[in-house]
């Protein structure tokens, strides 16, 4: 029984000698650069590249990319938007490159791109092409914006352009604390399908506030934040100051008129004792006269 499978197998071996291969993490691409969708085979025996045939399609309409076979490009059938956008390699056929060049990469290409590849023998494999795109440095505007004191509440809107996917926005307040509370975030998409986020943060201000708007997009790692004071010529002469600055003004006033008093009844007092100390003097004199004269009346 196995001496007459045993053959079969080996058969089907070696007619399975085509293998592709392409990367199995997604590949990533910056939004309008160019991308290379890499899928290599390897053939056990040599071939001319007019018996190469050569598939990239969408994996999930099945919808053609770009095709090739009979020694050249075949786009008949070719998807309207990746006309002159995509290339492949005839050089590098031979040498088992079925690698895809695409275009000045736009948002809608991405998705999971199939590589099919005939040689005799066939195979096929599927990668995902992932878009990024970076975000301009977050930008915060206060409404209102002038007259503010501690106490009012404020609106802080943080607003980032172009980036793609959406990204992570976290607000931190001056000593590095993520706020969670009275934050909406929205992400709104353009024609190209990058995206504008707008993060609103409303906040009871405090003397010298300061909030860190950052954002983080998950696929570059990419963090740009941007700090913000509210401080000096936004913020007029603030209550709490002004009491303190009053009460200080009163405290200040009365130890003046405490000192003064204290001064005239210290000056009074030196007076009087002066004065008292001069009429004892003067009765002192007078006793010691008297003294002096009482021996003589003994
Ligand atoms: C494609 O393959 C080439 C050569 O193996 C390699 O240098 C390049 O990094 C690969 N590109 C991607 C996106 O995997
Ligand atoms: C295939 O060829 C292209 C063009 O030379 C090159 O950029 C790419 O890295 C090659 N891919 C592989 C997997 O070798
Ligand atoms: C390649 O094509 C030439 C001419 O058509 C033929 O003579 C040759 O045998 C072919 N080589 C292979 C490896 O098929
Ligand atoms: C592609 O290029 C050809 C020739 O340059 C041009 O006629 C055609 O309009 C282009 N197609 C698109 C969709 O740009
Ligand atoms: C704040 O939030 C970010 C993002 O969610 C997180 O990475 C970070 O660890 C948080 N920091 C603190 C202090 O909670
Ligand atoms: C959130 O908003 C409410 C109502 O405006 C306010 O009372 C509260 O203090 C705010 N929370 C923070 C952390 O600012
Ligand atoms: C305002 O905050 C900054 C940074 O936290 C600090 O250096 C400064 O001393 C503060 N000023 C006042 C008046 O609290």
């Amino acid at each position: 029984m196995l001496a007459f499978l045993l053959p079969a197998i080996l058969a089907v071996h070696a007619m399975a000698k085509l293998e592709l291969q392409v990367p199995d993490q997604p590949v990533v691409a910056l939004h309008g650069e160019d991308v290379t969708l890499n899928c290599s085979f390897s053939h056990t025996s040599p071939f001319n590249l007019s018996d190469v045939s050569i598939f990239w399609q969408l994996t999930d309409t099945k919808r053609s990319v770009h095709a090739f076979w009979m020694g050249q490009d075949q786009l008949k059938e070719q998807a309207e938007r990746y006309a002159n956008r995509t290339v492949l390699f005839p050089a590098q056929m031979t040498m088992g490159n079925a690698s895809l060049l695409l275009r000045k990469v736009v948002v809608a290409d991405e998705g999971s791109y199939t590589c099919f590849v005939r040689v005799q023998d066939y195979d096929s494999a599927a990668l995902f092409l992932q878009v990024a795109a970076p975000y301009t440095k977050p930008e915060v505007t206060l409404e209102p914006e002038s007259n503010l004191r501690p106490g009012d509440e404020v609106a802080l809107t943080c607003v980032a352009y172009g980036g793609y996917p959406k990204a992570d926005v976290v607000w931190q307040d001056g000593s590095g604390h993520n706020l969670t509370e009275n934050i909406t975030t929205s992400m709104v998409a353009n024609e190209q399908g990058l995206f504008t986020m707008t993060s609103v943060l409303n906040v009871v201000l405090e003397p010298n506030s300061s909030f860190n708007c950052r954002l983080i997009n998950p696929l570059l790692s990419e963090e740009r934040s941007i700090f913000v004071t509210v401080t000096g010529q936004n913020i007029s002469f603030p209550p709490v100051a002004l009491w303190v600055t009053v009460g200080l003004a009163v405290c200040l006033l009365g130890l003046l008129i405490a000192l003064a008093a204290v001064c005239r009844r210290k000056i009074k007092e030196s007076c009087e004792e002066a004065r008292r100390e001069a009429e004892e003097a003067k009765e002192l004199e007078e006793e010691e006269s008297k003294t002096a004269m009482t021996p003589l009346k003994s």
